[in-house]
């Protein structure tokens, strides 16, 4: 058994993990900092380096003992080293430096979107050590793999995803389409030009007064709308992979903007950075969450379903935050014909169970890191 300790500080969650043989999660610990920047309406750089610094021994020791383990059955650490924020990310590597040296563990750096992608090889704990009845594979089009689980049900164990496959991350920073013939290897058919899928939901969630992260917050409010109330703009960019959510973003902007031009005294201000209580009364926010919403899956989905028959992937995988989506999970299961994988949406979110699955196939093909590994912020994939 292969024991990697796994070490994220990319942007504001400060997470160690232990996971056994790239997939058994033994320890997942998630110090959140949701509650620091939820004030700032965004994550405050300075504040998150600082936490990070507060946090980390704490939440290592924290994945250890969890995972009844000691530093002597540890076999390496992996530590995300990019993309991210500087002062972040700084935290985690150096963390991860000191206990490679002291302990004379290899040491492993990790490209924080690879880590997402490899949360869908993550098997939860009661799956592996109860096992379940033996059954065929799954269904067609259907949820495969890490279902989220109840600790009562005992499941089989999800083989692990099958190459070629066709990988969508959608994260607060990234949003890109992956085809993955094999571990490590990444061929980025497409990403986005501008804003990120999940910034486009943070922006809008803001510009709607919804709470920071705009995500979930967008998600719960969509449930009560009609996403066909407003016609949002989908940006297709002919027969690109690659993604645009910006002139989304300005659309929604503008919808919000020509309402309060018509209210009796025309709009104090020229530009709206986030709706006032007067216009939030009349406009139905659920409508616009909702109609934002189905614009950005709906391009999502499609892209991701041409792609798949183009190259004749075996199965499509999510991940990344935007994954948690509900309504983007579905929609990919309705429209794409092959078995859509998604991980539990607790894993779409940063956490430092993925960053150790993915160290164990770098530890398993030799990569190891020198001393000289540094941060790099703007990190990139393939
Ligand atoms: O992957 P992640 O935790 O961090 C980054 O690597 O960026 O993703 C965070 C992003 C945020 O933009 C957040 O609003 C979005 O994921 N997000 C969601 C949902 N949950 C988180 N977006 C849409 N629907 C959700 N349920
Ligand atoms: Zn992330």
């Amino acid at each position: 058994m292969t024991l990697i300790l796994g070490i994220e500080t990319s942007c504001d969650e400060t997470a160690a993990a232990v996971v056994a043989n790239g997939r058994h999660i033994l320890s997942n610990i998630v110090a959140s900092q949701m509650e620091i920047h939820r004030p700032y309406g965004g994550v405050f750089p300075e504040l998150a380096s600082r936490q990070h610094v507060l946090s980390i021994v704490p939440v290592i020791r924290d994945a250890l003992s969890t995972a009844d383990v000691s530093w002597d059955d540890i076999d390496a650490v992996a530590v995300v080293h990019g993309p991210g924020l500087t002062g972040s990310l700084v935290v985690g590597v150096n963390v991860a430096k000191a206990l490679a040296l002291s302990h004379d563990w290899p040491l492993i750096g990790i490209n924080h979107l690879e880590a997402h992608i490899y949360a869908n090889w993550l098997v939860e704990k009661q799956v592996f050590e109860e096992g379940g009845p033996e059954e065929g594979a799954p269904e067609e089009g259907g949820e495969k793999g890490n279902v989220e689980s109840s600790p009562a049900v005992a499941q089989q164990e999800p083989d692990p995803p099958e190459f070629p496959l066709l990988c969508l991350v959608v994260s607060g920073g990234h949003t890109e389409l992956v085809l993955m013939r094999d571990h490590g290897t990444y061929e980025v058919l497409g990403r986005t030009i501008d804003d990120a899928a999940g910034e486009a939901f943070d922006k809008v969630g803001r510009l709607l007064g919804l709470e920071y992260p705009g995500g979930p917050a967008i998600e719960k409010a969509a449930m009560e709308g009609d996403p066909s109330a407003y016609n949002f703009p989908r940006a297709w960019l002919k027969e690109s992979y690659d993604f645009s959510f910006s002139g989304l973003k300005t659309a929604v902007l503008r919808k919000v903007q020509s309402f309060e031009k018509q209210q009796p005294g025309g709009p104090k201000r020229k530009l709206v950075t986030s709706i006032p209580q007067r216009i939030k009364r009349q406009l139905s926010i659920a409508d616009l969450a909702a109609s934002f919403q189905a614009a950005v899956v709906d391009v999502l989905v499609e892209k991701t379903a041409r792609a798949a028959e183009e190259y004749k992937v075996q199965e499509v995988i999510l991940a990344g935050g935007v994954a948690a989506n509900a309504s983007l999970r579905d929609a990919m299961k309705r429209r794409v014909s092959l078995p859509v994988r998604c991980p539990p949406t607790r894993w779409c979110t940063d956490n430092a169970a993925m960053v150790a699955a993915t160290g164990y196939f770098h530890y398993l093909a030799g990569d190891r890191a020198g001393w000289d590994l540094d941060v790099i912020p703007s990190l990139l994939i393939g």
